[in-house]
């Protein structure tokens, strides 16, 4: 681990490069320890982001996944938005887990509130698009962002003025009540924030100030991704995306870190790919073959439970994330899940009129009859890679099929996931 934290630098970006759910929560767990501060820049709770260490099974929603690690301090930035309620109670949960947190989660003052009407407002959208629904999480993501932009958003520094607070709730409600025959509680939803205020107080600061300051001081900084590349909403599979800027951008706007200052890019990659809610996916196996990835992988949602959809490594996907974050590395997770397939398909290219392309198309027709995607079959391996903890220990086929992988997105995959524990990580050199 070492070496490959070494390469990195000490201000490190750790990014979703498919559709989400890569494992990005297990590696910033394992490497936390060796970091002082871990952040999240955007998003909100719709991430869902798992870790079992010694049997314990932990999900991180809004929470960095770093705190399992008792000395690191989790930031949440001016990008993310927030349920402070939710927030509270996923820091008691971790309470009740035995985890001592206090002092250890900074809340940015500048984050968006999110209120259980934007949870609404999100379902109730989604309702009404019917069959062409995005498959959001419902977390009230895309709404809460929506009145960010639309400058209606009510922020955490709202807090410190409670008269102020209590007439943009009032005036926001009554807005999303006129426009979308939507059903608020103005004051409810206060009552509900101040059950918690007294509790996040001595959370709320400058987390800019709090970061650049840590980095003068040459503290750690690691940053957790949420989402991923494909999902950003401007460089993902548009409108089928989340409502952030989640590549690698949202770490310098997000937290207001200088993009110069960010030392290295880690870009998460599963063995296979999958996603979750509705959108085009070229190398998608809707078959029994998907359904038996499926099940060994265990893909079903950490924030909803919905069975994920499954499919080939995608190497157009994955080089596509690489080049645009100019990511340093890859970890290539739950290689372990393709044990016992004869044999394992990657897509290597897309063709449009048997013209390549570099991209997945934006239109339906090009999307669902006109893309032709072509693959390359590697052969597969049957034995257990559960302990193996060296590269040149994995079978001869998984080998082959790691350093194929590594060529057809041209970048170096310096850690590989082999199983769901922290330890269960091959680092090469
Ligand atoms: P995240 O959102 O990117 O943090 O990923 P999720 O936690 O949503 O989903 C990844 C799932 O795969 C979790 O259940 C992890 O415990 C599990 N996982 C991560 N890496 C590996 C691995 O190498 N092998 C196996 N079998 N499971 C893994
Ligand atoms: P982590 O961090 C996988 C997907 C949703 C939906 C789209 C928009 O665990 O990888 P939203 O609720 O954000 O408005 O939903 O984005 N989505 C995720 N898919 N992993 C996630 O997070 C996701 N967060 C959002 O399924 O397709
Ligand atoms: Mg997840």
């Amino acid at each position: 681990m070492q070496s490959f934290l070494q390469s990195l630098g000490t201000s490190v970006g750790v990014i979703g490069t498919q559709w989400g759910d890569e494992g990005k929560g297990k590696l910033v767990d394992a490497i936390s320890g060796h970091f002082d501060y871990i952040c999240r820049s955007t998003g909100g709770a719709n991430a869902g982001h798992t870790i079992y260490t010694d049997g314990t099974k932990y999900v991180f929603h809004l929470l960095p996944s770093g705190l399992l690690h008792p000395k690191s301090i989790g930031v949440v930035g001016n990008g993310t938005v927030v349920s402070l309620p939710d927030l509270v109670q996923e820091i008691e949960n971790l309470e009740h887990s035995g985890l001592d947190m206090k002092d250890r989660v900074k809340i940015s003052l500048q984050a968006h509130l999110l209120f259980d009407y934007h949870k609404n407002i999100d379902a109730e959208l989604e309702r009404r698009k019917g069959k062409d629904k995005i498959g959001t999480t419902c977390r009230g993501i895309g709404p809460c962002y929506q009145d960010k932009i639309a400058r209606r958003g009510i922020r955490v520094e709202d807090l410190l003025d409670l008269e102020l607070l209590k007439e943009k709730l009032e005036q926001n409600c009554k807005f999303h009540a006129e426009t979308l025959q939507i059903e608020t509680d103005a004051e409810a939803e206060f009552e509900k924030l101040m059950s918690v205020r007294e509790k996040v107080k001595p959370m709320l600061c400058d987390t800019r100030i709090l970061l650049l300051k840590a980095y003068k001081a040459q503290e750690k900084i690691l940053f957790e991704g949420a989402q991923a590349h494909h999902l950003d909403i401007d460089h993902g599979t548009y409108p089928f995306v989340t409502s952030s800027n989640v590549s690698a951008g949202g770490i310098s706007t997000g937290l207001g870190f200088p993009p110069r200052a960010i030392s290295g890019l880690v870009g998460i990659a599963k063995a296979y790919t999958t996603r979750v809610g509705a959108g085009p996916f070229p190398s998608e196996l809707d078959n029994d073959l998907g359904e038996q990835i499926r099940q060994s992988g265990g893909e079903f949602g950490a924030t909803t439970g919905r069975p994920r959809r499954c499919g080939w490594f995608d190497a157009v996907v994955v080089r596509n994330a690489v080049e645009f974050n100019g990511l340093d590395s890859i970890n290539l997770t739950k290689l372990d899940v393709l044990t016992g397939l004869t044999e394992i398909k990657v897509a290597t290219q897309y063709f449009l009129d048997d013209k390549e392309v570099f991209n997945i198309p934006t239109t339906r027709k090009a999307n669902k009859e006109l893309l032709r995607v072509e693959y390359e079959t590697l052969p597969g391996w049957s034995e257990d890679l559960g302990g193996i903890q060296e590269f040149s220990q994995l079978p001869e086929n998984a080998q082959k099929y790691v350093l194929r992988l590594e060529e057809l997105i041209n970048c170096p995959i310096s850690v590989i996931g082999v199983g769901m524990d922290r330890q269960d990580l091959i680092y090469r050199a």
